[in-house]
């Protein structure tokens, strides 16, 4: 939305361990001296969220969790809660397709936890994105229904303000397969016109969407210019601090 800074969130994954994360993020501090226009925010393993807390200058940049567990507390062996996050990161990933795919995450899963990280003070980052053989069939638009009104059915229309919605196309993500601009402007329309009809016209219009899936330095340009498109969900790139920046410098210039 025009007015927004472009939010640019890294995703790691499950790559750099605490002293890694750490001096990248050290460098990535020099390397964007002066880009204040562009909100920048890495989403490091869980196990560095805590060190990079302390380290990270919150002026210039910003934490977000990868995954956390929608319950607060209790007997949850090996998960981590939106509560235990709080103050430590701003953003919390929801849904990603890799935890939609690789560990069965349900639509269910997504709804808890957008509703944990808002009463925690952490803006749920709600990924959605359908997969090539659904896109082949026709499907993308109940997909994407699907996955985004499951994910916000029980939130207000105040909370709405605090969202973000990452559109991933799964087939695009780790497979250097290009989204075209022209689909991604698409299903971002789709998208808002899904949120119109849940919250109204104006909320849909401000709500943040960002596009993730095989970014480069080389085409962030392209779908940063997309209408409707506030920023990228970055992952093998953003393990490049060289690449990172650029991508970062050129949300920097769009917003110009
Ligand atoms: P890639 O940029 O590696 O395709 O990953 C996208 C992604 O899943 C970000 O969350």
């Amino acid at each position: 939305m025009a007015g927004h800074k472009k939010l640019i969130i890294g995703n790691w994954k499950m790559n750099l361990g605490v002293h890694d994360a750490s001096v990248y993020l050290h460098k990535l501090d020099v390397a964007i001296q002066g880009h204040r226009d562009v909100e920048v925010v890495v989403a490091p393993t869980a196990l560095a969220v805590q060190p990079l807390s302390l380290q990270v200058n919150r002026h210039k940049m910003k934490l977000a969790a990868q995954n956390f567990y929608w319950r607060d507390f209790g007997a949850f062996t090996g998960e981590v809660s939106a509560t235990q996050l709080r103050g430590l990161v701003n953003y919390g990933l929801v849904g990603h397709s890799e935890r939609r795919h690789v560990f069965g995450e349900k639509i269910k899963d997504s709804r808890e936890k957008v509703q944990a990280a808002l009463r925690n003070q952490i803006t749920p980052v709600l990924c959605i994105g359908e997969t090539e053989h659904e896109r082949a069939s026709g499907e993308m638009r109940d997909v994407l229904h699907d996955q985004l009104v499951g994910g916000l059915a029980n939130i207000t229309s105040e909370e709405i303000n605090d969202i973000v919605i990452a559109y991933e196309p799964v087939w695009a993500i780790g497979t250097g397969r290009n989204a075209s601009p022209h689909d991604v402007e698409a299903a971002v329309l789709t998208i808002r016109s899904q949120i119109a009809h849940l919250f109204g016209k104006e909320k849909a219009a401000a709500v943040r969407i960002l596009y993730g899936g095989s970014v480069t330095a080389d085409s962030a340009s392209d779908y940063l210019r997309i209408k409707g498109i506030d920023g990228l969900l970055v992952g093998g790139a953003s393990l490049k601090l060289h690449e990172f920046s650029e991508i970062i410098k050129k949300a920097h210039v769009v917003v110009q």
